[in-house]
């Protein structure tokens, strides 16, 4: 092989192993901007080479032309679907049919136990190593080439790694959208007064059904190996188990949550632990699959119709429910945006009670065509609010529906709704005139993370706007113990301690008073860092856009609401009198003189921490933000750059993760020792 070819051959398994690091162990060990170089250079090599080009390289995922139909392909061997069951019961009568089948006690066979994930079937035929097509499941025994879109996952890999394959074998498994890559393509197309995805699954199948594989591979899809169909030139292990080790070894990947057990009661355990953190999983699941772990037991068993009799689905309460839409309302939030809430007649969805839903903005509520009195798909998952995905109008009864109309004037203070060109929200424009958005303003800047002022809760707030107490922050400070003391539900005790929590509340940090005062896009983080990088509210509030955006984290859109906000008179006299000092009739707000100490003089600068399961001394939050204050990153997941690993009670994949990456782990007690000096976390300094 010449120089030449052998550094381009060197580039594509260097490349190959950093998408792999990247994308299926999540663990990346390089800098993005290494990869791209690599990237680029081979790109170049290529080209001026020609004769080195292949369709294997990473250089050539996304390519060719769109296609005018997808061929057809039929599958060597049928692609089956499961059976379902619902319960303990239904369980318990599968552990039964397979124990009889096989003339064995069930408690003492195997299952391989994997999460159901809720996608498009896929199967990958690799020849020698190499993808050579992909395809859908179809009717199961013919589907359709999508060999071009699937090319563009990077979570799949164009050859496979080691030697050890099947000279042809045909892998199985679930193209899939993942919870945060569906969200962000739904927050954008909303923004865009596009057609948000009603869930992850149509969001697969949709992307996969492009013709252009360039949209395709601008989809955050992911890909998880379940199966082995054909399997011609070589051996496999006869354990399901086993074989998905395999195939995670040749570069494919495996969701972490599989796991061989024993019984049906160790299914039925494994059930319950996953249905317990269905909501924290990174993608949606339907269900978890159970399936006999011995090949030998599997063929013993065979078939019957379209489903094998050795496995079976046990599905999850579904994530979407019908239900009735009763009224709409237009909640004004702190920076005045106007958000229509759906009232539902209550319904259960996934296992909780859902009787409101969001409707996002006058676009979505004009795309679904929506009717007051309109049966709706309402759609709950994970942590996010839910959602109205679809109307029923086949179900309308007409003398029963009105239409909804978007409110030309706020709901709370009838000034104008605005709506600037480009933005899909509509904002009320009365400002700090708007009583909901004076409380809105006023809960944030007493929040926990905020002023931390305790007692204060959003109640209370309400009634001292409402009774015309307080209309600014600094106005809280003047309440006095009788007047809080006058109010209904208000005791004297109740007020006496708010009052002093209000004077605890004076002493703070200038990031959390920058953080109070509610200024749209600035964060948590960018107040630190503006806090950080100014270490004077004077500077700051004087600072030019260009200064602004000097500081990490801030572009020009949060530049200049920082700046605006500052030039508001309005704005600049509430800050005035929060800070000026009692003597001179002001609410004495004051923070520690900060030096400019430059964020790498930290001493947990350049560490980056991942905080897991539950913490009991302090919550997640405070962590979060005494590691922040020590010049720590605290990331979401664990990768090789992670430097410690904080478990909390209950931690999960994330724990595992971190053992399997040998990473630093540190218990609570640990962690509060590293609190209090930093030099315990024992970092070699570098
Ligand atoms: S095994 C012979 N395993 O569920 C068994 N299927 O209802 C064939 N699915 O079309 C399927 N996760 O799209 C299997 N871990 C898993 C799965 C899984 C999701 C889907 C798959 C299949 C459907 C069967």
């Amino acid at each position: 092989m010449s120089e030449l070819a052998s550094r381009v051959e060197g580039l594509r398994r260097l490349l190959e192993r950093y998408e792999h690091e990247y994308y299926v162990l999540d663990a990346p060990s390089v800098p993005d901007a290494e990869y791209d170089r690599l990237m680029r250079e081979l790109q170049q090599l290529e080209t001026t080479h020609p004769e080195l080009q292949s369709p294997l390289s990473p250089t050539q995922r996304v390519g060719g032309k769109p296609l005018a139909a997808f061929p057809g392909v039929r599958h060597e061997q049928p692609m089956l679907s499961l059976d379902n069951v619902f319960d303990a019961g239904e369980l318990q009568a599968f552990g039964r049919r397979v124990g009889e089948r096989l003339q064995q006690a069930v408690e003492s066979l195997n299952f391989c136990c994997e999460p159901k994930l809720d996608g498009l079937a896929v199967s990958l035929l690799y020849v020698d190593g190499a993808l050579v097509r992909a395809a859908t499941r179809g009717d199961g025994s013919t589907g359709e080439d999508i060999t071009a879109n699937v090319r563009t996952i990077r979570a799949i890999p164009l050859r496979l790694h080691g030697d050890e394959w099947p000279a042809r074998l045909e892998v199985r498994g679930e193209v899939f959208m993942p919870k945060a890559g569906f969200e962000r393509w739904n927050a954008q197309a909303r923004q865009q007064g596009e057609k948000p995805f009603a869930n992850p699954r149509n969001a697969a199948a949709g992307s996969l059904r492009q013709l252009d594989p360039r949209i395709t591979a601008q989809r955050p899809l992911a890909f998880y190996a379940y199966a082995v169909g054909v399997a011609e030139g070589g051996s496999l292990p006869d354990s399901q188990h086993e074989r998905l080790q395999c195939l995670k070894g040749w570069g494919l990947p495996v969701s972490e949550a599989v796991a061989r057990v024993s019984g049906i009661q160790g299914c039925q355990a494994y059930h319950d632990a996953i249905l317990a953190r269905r909501d924290e999983l990174p993608y949606e699941i339907d269900g978890v699959v159970f399936k006999l772990d011995a090949l030998a037991e599997q063929a013993q068993l065979g078939f019957v119709a379209r489903a094998p009799r050795w496995a079976v689905a046990h599905k999850f309460p579904a994530q979407e429910a019908i239900t009735e839409l009763r009224e709409v309302e237009f909640q004004v939030g702190r920076t005045g945006a106007i958000t229509p809430v759906a009232r539902l007649a209550p319904v259960s969805v996934g296992g909780v009670t859902v009787s409101n839903a969001s409707l996002h903005n006058a676009d979505e509520m004009a795309r679904l065509g929506i009717m007051l009195g309109d049966w709706v798909v309402v759609r709950r998952a994970g942590d996010v609010i839910p959602q109205i995905v679809a109307v029923l109008p086949e179900r309308r009864q007409a003398a029963r529906c009105r239409p909804v109309q978007f409110p030309e004037n706020c709901p709370v203070c009838g000034s104008a709704v605005e709506r600037l060109p480009g933005e899909a929200v509509a904002r009320c424009s009365g400002g700090l005139y708007c009583a909901a958005q004076r409380k809105e303003a006023l809960k944030h800047f007493a929040s926990r993370r905020a002023m931390d002022i305790e007692g204060l809760g959003d109640k209370l707030i309400e009634q001292l706007v409402e009774t015309g107490l307080v209309k600014t922050a600094a106005d809280l400070f003047r309440l006095q113990e009788s007047e809080l003391a006058a109010l209904e539900r208000m005791g004297s005790k109740s007020a006496q301690k708010l009052v002093q929590a209000l004077a605890r509340a004076r002493n703070t940090s200038l990031a959390r008073f920058l953080f109070a005062l509610g200024i749209r896009e600035v964060g948590e983080a960018t107040a630190q860092n503006l806090a950080r990088h100014f270490c004077s509210l004077e500077l700051i509030q004087h600072a030019s856009v260009a200064q602004l955006q000097a500081v990490p984290d801030v572009g020009e859109v949060v530049a200049k609401h920082l700046y605006y906000f500052f030039r508001q008179p309005h704005n600049l006299e509430v800050i005035a009198q929060l800070v000026s000092p009692p003597a001179a009739g002001g609410a004495g707000i004051q923070w520690p003189a900060l030096s400019a100490q430059p964020a790498q003089a930290l001493p947990l600068a350049g560490r980056t921490l991942v905080l897991t399961g539950t913490l009991t001394q302090l919550s997640r939050d405070e962590a979060k933000q005494a590691l922040q204050a020590l010049g720590a990153k605290v990331a979401g997941s664990v990768s090789a750059k992670t430097d410690a690993v904080v478990a909390g009670e209950a931690a999960g994949s994330k724990l595992a993760k971190a053992e399997a990456l040998g990473i630093p782990i540190w218990d609570e007690e640990q962690l509060r020792r590293v609190l209090q000096n930093p030099e315990a976390a024992g970092f070699a300094s570098d």
